[in-house]
């Protein structure tokens, strides 16, 4: 008997290998190197404290949180100062031209609200062409490469259930331009599902039921797998991280950049006001002088709904998902040494279909397993100095979530036009719109036309023939 099989069979996880001795050699080897990757002291801890004693919630909880500090926008907030605004933008503008920074984006996630089948950054999502999430994303970042005459780096996190779609999607469409050495993907850790005894489930008679471990692996799986030492031999050491599901969001904001690294922040964030009290956003608070993200699942309802004496909202800053990491922080944080394993890890109740021991298959209707995953946002208590900023919901976060109703492709489109249509009256181009800013007519500006009003209006002039803004309409 293997070492690894007896390891499993002391540690009371002897089922994965039920089946072992009808499987081909080819199988064997599969399973043998899954077992091998899984820390089996790590899964019984989780199951020890996540799944068997789970905290409850007491009637006090979250009264030791407050709400968190962030710098106010101008236009948004009297107090918001906009020469710091400036300054911010020119500091960041300097690190693009300098070649310190790199783009970084989440794209491990398995996606299943929105029901596509195949790599999230693949849907299409632009109101005309119906370009992907990573066309978008890619044209901004060629966009910010022409600007400041630097080729920023692109770090992609896939996993295991997209890694081989991912990168296919890239060659496929050529890197959307992007120089193809440029662009970095690596995949995130894994976790095994367990049932409610803490048992791993088993995906096949010889597979077990393997999940990415949540956007908080992209720590460790930035140090693992070589990224962060590539980054240190590019001179790099800003990073720009993103989720694969928001095309509004500016890839490489020189003025959140800026505002990183006049702050010398390790981690810092951008926050919007909350659009209503459960909006399904992490909310920043505050809890013994450090700042953190409260997932919306988290958050005390009589929290979530509390105002102040103005009637806002008091926990009222909602988390976007873009962050700046410092590279230092993240190999801190996500290494082997001290601090490697600092991310905790959350539960999530989950249909998971399995094979038991018999080798029946079974397709739960109801949630059955568990899985084991950890937060980026979790990062936030362990970062020196770290900055949240206020930012412009229209100009940063549409997401595509759902398939239907709220952070659908939908809501996505129309806030896309939107955005074009502001863009265009700063221009001075007529558009007629409904009363929430939506022209009765789908029309797209590339971010390779223009990607701030500025740049939008700058093309837009030195346009000999001006087409008329209408149905179909694409400026490129
Ligand atoms: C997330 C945040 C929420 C925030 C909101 C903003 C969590 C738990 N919550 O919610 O605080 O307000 O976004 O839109 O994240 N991903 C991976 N690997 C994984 C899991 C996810 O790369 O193992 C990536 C996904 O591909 C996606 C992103 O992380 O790009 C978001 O994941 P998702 O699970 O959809 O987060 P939300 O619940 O929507």
């Amino acid at each position: 008997m293997t070492d690894i099989r007896k390891h499993y069979i002391d540690c009371g996880q002897g089922h994965v290998f039920t089946h072992f001795d009808s499987l081909s050699e080819a199988e064997q080897q599969t399973l043998l190197s899954q077992a091998t990757a899984i820390d089996l002291g790590e899964i019984s801890e989780l199951v020890a404290t996540l799944i068997h004693s789970p905290r409850t919630g007491s009637e006090n909880e979250g009264d030791d949180l407050s709400p968190a500090d962030y710098i106010p926008m101008p236009g948004h907030c009297e107090s918001a100062d906009p020469s710091l605004w400036k300054e911010a933008t020119k500091r960041g503008e300097a690190a693009l031209r300098t070649g310190r920074v790199a783009a970084f984006t989440v794209a491990g996630g398995q996606g299943t609200r929105l029901g596509f089948d195949g790599p999230k950054g693949s849907y299409g999502v632009t109101p005309v062409l119906k370009n992907s999430l990573f066309q978008v994303f890619a044209e901004k970042i060629l966009a910010t490469n022409r600007i400041f005459g630097r080729p920023v780096p692109w770090f992609i996190m896939t996993s295991d259930l997209n890694h081989e779609d991912t990168v296919a999607f890239f060659e496929a469409h050529h890197y959307f331009g992007l120089i193809p050495e440029r662009v970095h993907f690596f995949r995130q850790g894994l976790m095994p599902a367990v049932d409610a005894e803490g048992k791993i489930l088993m995906a096949e008679r010889g597979e077990i039921a393997l999940s990415p471990d949540g956007h908080g692996g992209a720590l460790r799986a930035l140090v693992r797998s070589g990224s962060i030492r590539l980054m240190e031999a590019d001179g790099i050491d800003t990073i720009s991280y993103f989720q694969v599901d928001n095309p509004l969001v500016r890839c490489l904001d020189p003025t959140f950049i800026g505002f990183h690294l006049m702050n010398q922040s390790d981690l810092s964030s951008k926050m919007v006001p909350k659009a209503y009290a459960g909006e399904k956003v992490g909310v920043f608070c505050q809890r013994d002088g450090k700042a953190l993200v409260v997932e919306y699942s988290d958050l005390p309802e009589r929290l979530a709904g509390a105002c102040d004496a103005n009637g806002e909202l008091r926990f009222k800053s909602g988390s976007i998902a873009i962050h700046v990491f410092n590279r230092d922080f993240i190999a801190r944080l996500g290494g082997n040494g001290e601090g490697g394993a600092a991310l905790p890890f959350h539960l999530a109740h989950k249909k998971v279909p399995y094979i038991d021991r018999e080798g029946v298959r079974h397709e739960p209707t109801a949630p059955n397993g568990y899985k084991f995953e950890m937060f980026v946002f979790d990062a936030l208590p362990f970062a020196d100095h770290p900055v949240i900023i206020e930012t412009a919901r229209a100009d940063d976060f549409s997401p595509v979530k759902n398939a239907e109703g709220v952070d659908s492709p939908q809501t996505c489109r129309d806030d896309q036009l939107r955005q074009y249509v502001r863009w265009a009256r700063e221009a001075g181009i007529e558009i007629e719109t409904d009363h929430s800013g939506l022209p009765p007519f789908a029309f797209e500006i590339s971010p390779l036309f223009g990607d701030t009003p500025a740049r939008f209006r700058k093309s837009w002039e030195a346009l000999p023939h001006k087409p008329g803004l209408t149905e179909g309409v694409v400026l490129v």
